[in-house]
């Protein structure tokens, strides 16, 4: 008897429910998912990006319903979560006693970060599969994170049981991060929402305590990270022979990108990875970028831009 071939989320959940890992589209970015109730499904996320095991993954769940039977949600978190879910921001809240995200994709914090996702087609595999994904960026620890489907098999080739594409992902930069305690919200990770939006809503977020160096309060910022290969040099204005220019607004007709010719922020947010790697695979002696205005989403797009320039480390 021939069998109907499954739709493509049906094929993801099933796959997620045999503990393979599977690259998930997000509207922020790709996700390298797996199954986070199975420690051994979580294990291969941190094997096959080679991240450090101290570093907590984000759990994505279809709901808020389903996200208060991991986390426990003050008002405030709850506040946020009606504001911002299903879209690009992860909530750290206090882990349920009973929470069946296993240990390790908590890093054994007593904390959880969850997620609704926006993506139609994420949202359809987290409902088929009715469990939490654990999903980090889909690349390489260190690496720019991928925008499309493509980018996600170049990282990892035949190491996934499947790649769904759900064409390039809208947003381009992860979740912001805000941790919610109680009455106060600290903003671990800037993201694809303004710091303005979420002040609207939460008030003055706090930022972690910088004395906290030994224990990051969110161990994913150390600092070199979203980088290509190439050396990148920022608020440059002309690229040296050699070099490969990625332009941002008007002016910048002779360079080999531009991350959004009319100077439109979310443009630019939604082509940043996308640019530097097709810029790094032109293997130039640096990749140069214009200056960008630091306001709205040019803060977050500022901060990735730091790590992927940073030599330090
Ligand atoms: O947009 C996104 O957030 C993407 C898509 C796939 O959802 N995911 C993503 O995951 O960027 P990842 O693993 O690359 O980043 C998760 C960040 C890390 O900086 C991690 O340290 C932080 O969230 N994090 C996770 N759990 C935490 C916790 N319990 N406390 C503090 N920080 C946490
Ligand atoms: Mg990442």
């Amino acid at each position: 008897m021939e069998q109907t071939p499954l739709e493509p989320a049906a094929r993801a959940a099933a796959a997620l429910a045999r503990g393979d890992l599977v690259g998930l589209p997000t509207e922020t970015v790709y996700g390298l998912g797996a199954d986070a109730t199975q420690a051994d499904a979580v294990a291969k996320i941190f094997a096959a990006k080679g991240r450090p095991h101290f570093n907590p993954l984000i759990s994505h769940v279809a709901s808020l319903e389903a996200a208060e039977a991991l986390g426990v949600f003050s008002p405030l978190a709850r506040k946020m979560a009606h504001a911002f879910w299903p879209g690009p921001l992860s909530l750290v809240v206090p882990r349920q006693a009973d929470c069946a995200v296993c240990d390790l994709a908590c890093a054994g914090l007593d904390t959880i970060a969850l997620r609704v996702p926006a993506h139609p087609l994420m949202q359809e595999v987290l409902r088929a599969f009715g469990k939490p994904v654990a999903a980090p960026s889909a690349n390489i620890s260190g690496r720019p994170s991928p925008t499309t489907a493509d980018h996600v098999r170049a990282e990892f080739g035949d190491r996934l049981a499947l790649v769904l594409d759900g064409g390039p992902s809208a947003v381009g930069l992860e979740s912001a991060v805000v941790a919610v305690l109680g009455d106060r919200a600290t903003l671990l990770r800037l993201g694809g929402l303004t710091r303005e939006a979420l002040e609207a809503v939460a008030g003055p977020l706090l930022t972690p305590d910088a004395s906290a160096k030994a224990a990051p309060a969110s161990p994913g910022m150390i600092l070199r990270h979203y980088a290509p290969q190439a050396p990148v040099r920022l608020n440059a204005t002309h690229a040296q022979p050699g070099e490969v220019m990625i332009g941002f607004g008007p002016g910048y007709e002779g360079a080999a990108f531009n991350l959004s010719p009319s100077g439109d922020l979310a443009e630019a947010a939604a082509h940043l990875f996308a640019m530097l790697r097709a810029a790094d695979a032109l293997n130039p002696t640096a990749i140069v970028i214009a200056p960008i205005p630091k306001t709205g989403l040019g803060e977050a797009i500022a901060d990735r831009l730091a790590r992927a320039a940073d030599r330090s480390c």
